[in-house]
């Protein structure tokens, strides 16, 4: 099958033929029919985040499935499936305390590049290709752990949804499950890609009465307006927390950090009102040091992380699909390029330039 090929830090991707073993115990094959290109993927690609090489990135996937392995249950050939970042493993402490999003096995999937069992599916002659995050879906086909894949209905288009797989539920999620935004409040967030836009769209959901969209590039700011934003802010235009001041008086409730830089995590802090929550989304690099004004403090104003959205997926993705067929959550919107495999490189140029909001690679 053709898949595409991370080879070493800095290098485009190589489409090549791989080969794909059977699915082994409490693991699934599918059909990818559709893959978001994610910034995740190209923090792997620079080397921000690591994993061991070669591999096959491509995260945001929805598939169909064609095969089980021996003691799947609740998955059947022509199911559609979306996949999720977390392993969802059911048993180690994290899964036990209700945060799958969390779990520990996710060391495997995201780290090694393997399947739980820390064995790969992939491989090219007689080398080993690791799985990021246990998906590889930047490939026409995947062997996926059954618990990093949420079934979903078949009414709703795989090319479009596959989103929810990453940078909605992430986004989406930040809104309505770490941060948990009360409806007449107001919102900032900084970064208006696919993550930013879900959160906006959250914030929307959430019944937020502003919301400040902060991106220097003018097409994000707009398409940030048509999906829920009331107002928008160039950060190349000045002091962006005198300017979210100057909107809301006292700064905001809530501000949301979809860039990965400590900097703008900063930035989120200094632009709350007194108890206001900052919440980094972004994936920053892992070692740098975020520097915060003591005195924020005593204004009981906090900060924090929101990883996966605190998603439980089998509880959240469902939903995300219903607020999709609602027309409550906008995707079709969010997705700015469809493109072919062989065509992944361009995507990632076209994010690094900021044009668009996101690419979906779509399969034969
Ligand atoms: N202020 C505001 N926005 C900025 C700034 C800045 N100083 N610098 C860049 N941006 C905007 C870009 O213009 C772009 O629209 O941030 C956005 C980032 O979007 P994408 O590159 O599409 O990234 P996305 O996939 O949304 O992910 C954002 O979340 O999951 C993590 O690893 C991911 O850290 C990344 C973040
Ligand atoms: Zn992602
Ligand atoms: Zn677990």
């Amino acid at each position: 099958m053709k898949a595409a090929v991370l080879e070493a830090i800095d290098a485009p991707l190589r489409v090549e033929e791989l080969e794909l073993d059977e699915p082994k115990s409490g693991e699934v094959r599918i059909r990818i029919v559709a893959c978001g290109v994610c910034h995740s993927d190209y923090s792997y690609m620079k080397g921000i985040l690591r994993m061991p090489l070669p591999a096959v990135p491509g995260h945001e996937a929805g598939g169909v499935v064609e095969a089980v392995g021996p003691g799947v249950q609740g998955f059947a050939p022509g199911d559609h499936v979306i996949g999720v970042l977390t392993p969802n493993c059911g048993v180690c402490d994290m899964c036990r305390e209700n945060k799958p999003f969390l779990c520990i096995k996710m060391m495997a999937t995201m780290g090694n590049g393997t399947m739980l069992d820390g064995t790969t599916r992939l491989h090219r002659g007689g080398t080993h290709v690791h799985h990021l995050c246990g998906i590889a879906a930047f490939a026409e086909h995947a062997v996926v752990p059954a618990g990093s894949l949420v079934k979903i209905e078949k009414d709703v288009p795989l090319e479009t949804v596959c989103l929810i797989g990453c940078g909605v539920t992430t986004g989406v999620g930040a809104v309505l499950n770490t941060a948990q935004v009360k409806p007449d409040t107001t919102v900032a967030v900084l970064g208006c890609g696919g993550v930013g836009l879900s959160i906006v769209q959250g914030a929307r959901i959430a019944g937020a009465r502003t919301i400040i969209a902060v991106d220097p590039v003018a097409a994000k700011r707009e398409l940030a307006q048509t999906l829920g934003a009331t107002h928008a802010i160039d950060p190349a235009a000045g002091d962006v927390a005198k300017a979210v001041k100057k909107i809301t008086g006292l700064g905001v409730h809530y501000a949301f950090e979809a860039i990965g830089r400590v900097d703008t995590i900063a930035l989120c802090y200094a632009m709350l009102r007194p108890t206001g929550l900052a919440v980094a989304v972004g994936v920053a690099p892992p070692a740098d040091e975020v520097r915060l004004r003591a005195g924020g403090l005593l204004q009981q104003k906090a900060l924090i992380g929101s990883a996966y959205g605190s998603a439980v997926p089998s509880r959240d993705i469902p939903l995300y699909v219903d607020l999709y067929r609602r027309g409550e959550l906008k995707l079709d919107q969010m997705i700015t390029h469809r493109i072919a495999l062989d065509q992944v490189n361009d995507a990632f140029e076209t994010m690094v330039h900021g044009q668009g909001a996101r690419s979906v690679i779509v399969f034969g």
